[in-house]
């Protein structure tokens, strides 16, 4: 396994891939890899011939105040874990190669983006689409592998791709979760083991909203007042959103019908969790 800092180094191996005609697969990270992202490096390995993980803490993603400096970062473990599960490369450049001075352009998914965690994070998702058009550039995979616990961030991608004409396949992996329901994710690291319980009405609050959709509610309304009833419970918890809404343009669903996303953000301490499900309405 490879571990590639620069660009020209990068490039290099990636026309050596593609002159030989093997498929590159790509999971974009911004490392410390947990079993979620683990999931999506094995299908990566199953699928293509050459698997490659970039892990790259993206400045422009974060906003004022938000973790970009307290993220966690741990190449050497990432490395490991990425050597066990057999990738070929990691890929984890710098800030300066990524965004060298006078760095002036930007992509941006419009509509999607305006709701759910585009609406306390303004320019999350114009960071998140521009680094992984460029990682798309640097790596030219065939396929690119996302989770689906950030849901907004999967259909903000495929449609990002679809608009752009990329020629590549996006697969969403399932959400893994630990043995108790909380959601895997990089920040879970950083609660107190109070927070951790706390951080369980995520989960909580999504099956009792799956429990009313399947005892027969179709009202939004009264599913979202479950659940909030079970966050408000929580002193620790402050809810910032819960959505329900359609899977495909996530419009904001009153009367429930066909397939739905329920997905909402709640911030356990000082650390800001996301969580979702999508649940058939029959
Ligand atoms: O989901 C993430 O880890 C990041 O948003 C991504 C896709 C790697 C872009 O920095």
């Amino acid at each position: 396994m490879k571990i590639v800092r620069t660009i020209p180094e990068l490039k290099k191996i990636v026309r050596e891939v593609r002159k030989s005609g093997g498929t590159i697969g790509l999971v974009p990270t911004m490392g410390h890899l947990h079993q979620g992202h683990l999931s999506l490096v094995k299908a990566g390995r199953s699928e293509c011939d050459f698997v490659a993980v970039s892990i790259y803490v993206n400045p422009i993603q974060f906003g004022a105040g938000e973790d970009f400096e307290h993220y966690p970062r741990d190449l050497t473990t990432d490395a490991g874990l990425c050597r066990e599960e057999g990738v070929d490369l990691i890929f984890s450049p710098s800030d300066r190669d990524m965004y060298p001075q006078g760095y002036d352009t930007y992509v941006l998914v419009e509509k999607l983006t305006r709701g759910l965690c585009g609406r306390g994070r303004p320019g999350h998702f114009r960071g998140v689409t521009t680094v992984v058009t460029k990682l798309f550039n640097l790596l030219e995979p065939d396929t690119a592998y996302f989770g689906q616990k950030d849901a907004q961030q999967a259909l903000v991608l495929k449609k990002m791709a679809a608009d752009l004409n990329m020629n590549l396949t996006l697969k969403i992996m399932p959400t893994v979760r630990e043995a108790d329901g909380l959601a895997m994710s990089s920040r879970n690291t950083y609660l107190s083991s109070e927070e951790r319980e706390t951080a369980l009405v995520l989960y909580k609050s999504l099956n009792r909203a799956e429990e009313l959709i399947l005892g027969g509610c179709r009202k939004g309304s009264k599913i979202i007042g479950a659940m909030e009833a079970i966050i408000f419970r929580e002193p620790m918890a402050k809810l910032e959103y819960i959505e329900i809404a359609d899977t495909t343009n996530l419009e904001t669903l009153e009367e429930l019908k066909d397939e739905v996303l329920i997905a909402l953000a709640v911030k356990v301490g000082k650390t800001r969790l996301i969580d979702n499900i999508i649940v058939e309405v029959l």
